[in-house]
């Protein structure tokens, strides 16, 4: 952020919540891909950048008292609590204008690679994508949903972006057609069993680990896949999405085992 010609104050903010953290899961993803088609991680380090400032801005925003009102995050205060809400709305702002900065002035890629790489990046995060899922999850509370109307929540509040990681890489790495298709299918799975395991851990997991307050989700009255399937339910759809993403990863024929380490770790993971 130092290169920013912005005021300090929103500045701050934004580096607050970028810096506090993160398992940059989404980063990793998309240079995890690159680097199974044997590809030099460093051409995707501006996209992945720009994953992660998009992401960021959604749990700042995520986060606000307007919608899950919560007060920590990566293990630290979260925004909003710091900078209060108008900096904390405008980091957000800030984030996820920069992220299309950064992306549009990727060195070394074809422009109309980029061109490519900004508008998919657009849809996932945009209204018919995690905008979309966050806008659905927040109808959703106090009511009861069905395990489809969920699935469209997650799918797209934290699917799409994490999709799109994976996405980003092969375009990059030059993919073709039917391994596009694959890892789309297996980049599908992945992001549901990641927010089925983040509803799961919601339940189960300890604040000091995963950085944010446990029971969240019970306290706002949301439909999670624990409160509509049961725990045990959670856990067995879990399993099941991991199982598709490595059958699709199989398939593929790509890479060197990365990707399957990282579907074992998002199913597994305890942060
Ligand atoms: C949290 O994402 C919000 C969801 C989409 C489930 P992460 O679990 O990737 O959060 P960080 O980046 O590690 O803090
Ligand atoms: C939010 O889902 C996903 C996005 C920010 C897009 P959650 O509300 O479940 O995420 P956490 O649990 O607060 O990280
Ligand atoms: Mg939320
Ligand atoms: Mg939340
Ligand atoms: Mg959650």
């Amino acid at each position: 952020m130092q290169r920013l010609d912005a005021p300090v104050t929103v500045k701050e903010a934004m580096d607050y919540s970028l810096k506090a953290g993160g398992k940059r899961i989404r980063p990793i993803l998309l240079l995890a891909t690159l680097q199974a088609f044997r590809k030099d991680p460093r051409i995707g380090l501006d996209a992945a950048a720009a994953l992660e400032m998009i992401h960021t801005y959604s749990l700042i925003h995520d986060d606000l008292p307007s919608m899950d009102d919560d007060d920590l995050r990566r293990g630290k205060p979260t925004n909003h609590k710091v900078f209060g809400e108008a900096a904390a709305i405008l980091a957000g702002d800030g984030l996820l204008t920069y992220s299309f900065e950064v992306l549009a002035g990727t060195k070394g890629i074809p422009a109309e690679k980029r061109l490519q790489l900004i508008s998919l990046l657009a849809k996932a995060a945009g209204p018919e994508g995690m905008v979309g899922g966050q806008a659905a999850d927040m109808e959703g509370e106090n009511k009861s949903l069905s395990v489809e109307e969920l699935e469209y929540i997650h799918r797209n509040k934290t699917g799409r972006l994490l999709a799109y990681s994976v996405m980003a890489g092969a375009i990059l790495a030059d993919a073709g057609e039917q391994q596009i298709r694959l890892l789309k299918d297996y980049a599908f799975h992945i992001g549901l069993a990641f927010q089925i395991q983040d509803d799961i851990l919601d339940v189960e997991g300890s604040e000091e680990k995963i950085g944010k307050p446990v029971g969240s989700d019970i306290n706002k009255f949301k439909s999670t896949y624990p409160a509509i399937l049961t725990l045990e339910g959670a856990k067995e759809k879990l399993r099941f999405h991991l199982e598709k993403s490595k059958e699709a990863l199989a398939e593929s024929d790509i890479g060197n085992g990365l990707l399957f380490q990282i579907a074992d770790l998002i199913a597994s993971r305890d942060h």
